[in-house]
């Protein structure tokens, strides 16, 4: 954040009085007088205004948004892909994404510029269920199911228990919920893949209570104040 706008959301005064402050050495950053205008106030940067420490909160913004098929889940990518960050660039606030979707999963992805509740979903320790729909190749037998609701080995690593069950089933493919706690790399198609069926379309379409529901592709929400206090409770 500018350090003008850093001061004023603090509510020392408006951003143009803060100029005038930054100008008379009136602020400095971590002990030293800054008066550069366009200093950007790092994480971590002490800031005080004639002697006293500031702290300017950052507003926090928790939206969910529908990803769609190819994009990935990072704020810009060196391959010139589309990212997450393009589906709320009309949100001022620079907002990340909570854990990954892959490039070809498309559903829910809570993005928040509130790191701790970031920390906090993705901590392997209180990793909540995350609910995916997954249509996979073939058909799936009771055996491969409960094999999936037990844990499989998906290469060095066995899942822990899922829940699992069959929404529809013909005899090319068939459609499955499975909800799981952990987020290994590519671990539901990783899954299947060990029961011998592939993933060919994957959604997630919960993360805990926190539903996608009728939100349309491409398209963001902001999450309830419910639902805010309902994530921040792991
Ligand atoms: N599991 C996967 O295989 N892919 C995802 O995007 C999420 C979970």
């Amino acid at each position: 954040m500018r350090l003008n706008k850093y001061i004023a959301t603090a509510g020392v005064c408006s951003r143009r009085k803060a100029d005038e402050l930054i100008s008379n050495g009136n602020v400095k950053i971590n002990g030293a007088v800054m008066r550069e205008m366009g200093y950007n106030v790092e994480e971590g940067d002490r800031v005080e205004v004639n002697g006293k420490p500031i702290f300017a909160e950052e507003k926090k913004i928790y939206v969910a948004v529908n990803k769609p098929l190819g994009y990935i889940t990072s704020m810009d990518d060196d391959k010139d892909r589309a990212t997450v960050a393009e589906l709320v660039s009309d949100i001022p606030e620079r907002l990340f994404p909570v854990g990954r979707l892959d490039y070809n999963t498309t559903g829910l992805l809570i993005m928040t510029n509130d790191g701790q509740l970031t920390y906090a979903l993705t901590h392997p320790k209180h990793e909540v269920y995350k609910t995916y729909v997954a249509t996979v190749a073939g058909v799936i037998s009771d055996v491969r199911l409960a094999k999936l609701r037990r844990g499989v080995d998906i290469g060095g690593f066995i899942t822990s228990p899922a829940k699992v069950r069959v929404i529809k089933q013909n005899r090319r493919s068939t459609v499955v919920e499975i909800s799981i706690r952990e987020g290994k790399n590519r671990q539901v198609r990783k899954m299947f893949k060990a029961v011998g069926n592939n993933v060919q379309a994957l959604e997630r379409v919960a993360i805990g209570d926190i539903k996608l529901g009728r939100l349309m592709e491409g398209h963001y929400r902001k999450l309830t104040r419910e639902e805010v206090e309902y994530l921040k409770s792991f």
